[in-house]
């Protein structure tokens, strides 16, 4: 049974009361007030800033206007909702491994004062590896997401995700930082920024995150299950790992840093591994019985 039957099966989409337009045009506005008089940048960069530079670079395929969105490994689920509360989309589901997604709801109520989940807004927990369902939806997006994907599973990940596209469908895909650029370790909370993960061995990492004064217990577990359960792929691995379950890149974005590894780091990585520290991709599920004859909403 696929995640969304499972989900289906619970009534939770079945039972959602049919689209009521006056809901939309009410939490929208409620959203826009909270967007301008706001002072929490971070919540903003996702509710808001995140859904806005994927708009941009959907827009030549027709934006997010009518479209069905899987936002897979949603975290919280507030990029999910910026997305639900600011464009005129179908509907949005969000899935993640862990139970963030339940926290959405009393995020979005008491920080943005809306009643509750938009309508057509899904968020759930899901198992690792849970299929996704077919043919069900016309864009994915994935941010900061597959650089946690367990390595022996990604490519299959990646493939469920095209899976779950219709033919035509589009994949936002994200990773930023990089395994082997400067903060790839994700230990900014101890201060790492400079390639120390790959300049100490593992004990010394280890010992510093077990070391800093201003962490909780929890907070060191956290991080040391985050950064040993990172999968290190590369710019090239994911661009091939895309291009193996048959994705097409219609655009892609490789940012470096402006940092210069160290000669003792060149001697042992690859140059371009240790500067990309983004990797940005826009990618195309054929439509393979449409050659020629493109979808409207998919033409340049
Ligand atoms: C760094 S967070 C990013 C969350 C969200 N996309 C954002 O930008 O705020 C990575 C998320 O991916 C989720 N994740 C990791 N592996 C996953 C998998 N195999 N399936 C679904 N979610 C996954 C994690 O639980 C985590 O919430």
């Amino acid at each position: 049974m696929s995640f969304l039957e499972a989900v289906r099966s619970d009534g939770l989409l079945v039972s959602r009361p049919a689209r009521i337009d006056e809901h939309r045009v009410s939490d929208r506005n409620t959203f826009l007030d909270w967007k301008k008089a706001t002072s929490d940048p971070l919540l903003l960069r996702k509710l808001s800033t995140l859904p806005e530079i994927i708009e941009s670079w959907i827009a030549p395929y027709g934006g997010f206007s009518g479209r069905e969105v899987l936002d897979f490994g949603c975290g919280f689920g507030e990029t999910a909702a910026g997305i639900a509360l600011q464009y005129d989309v179908t509907r949005v589901v969000g899935v993640d491994v862990q139970d963030k997604p339940a926290r959405c709801e009393p995020l979005l109520m008491e920080k943005i004062g809306i009643g509750g989940l938009p309508d057509h807004l899904t968020l759930a927990q899901i198992e690792k590896g849970a299929l996704l369902g077919e043919q069900e939806f016309d864009l994915v997006i994935s941010w900061s997401v597959l650089e946690h994907v367990q390595r022996d599973s990604l490519r299959q990940t990646i493939a469920d995700l095209w899976t779950a596209l219709r033919p035509g469908g589009l994949a936002f895909v994200q990773i930023s930082p990089l395994y082997f650029s400067p903060e790839g370790s994700h230990l900014w909370a101890i201060g790492y920024g400079g390639w120390e993960h790959l300049l100490r061995q593992t004990s010394e990492v280890l010992a510093d995150i077990e070391a800093a004064p201003h962490l909780t217990t929890e907070a060191k577990d956290r991080l040391v299950r985050l950064y040993s359960t990172l999968n290190r792929v590369t710019a090239n691995e994911l661009t091939a790992h895309c291009d193996a379950v048959g994705f097409e890149v219609v655009r892609q974005q490789r940012d470096r840093t402006e940092k210069t590894p160290s000669a003792c780091l060149t001697e042992a990585y690859c140059v371009e591994a240790l500067t990309t520290d983004q990797i940005v991709l826009l990618l195309k599920k054929p439509d393979l019985s449409n050659e020629g004859h493109p979808h409207p909403s998919n033409q340049a």
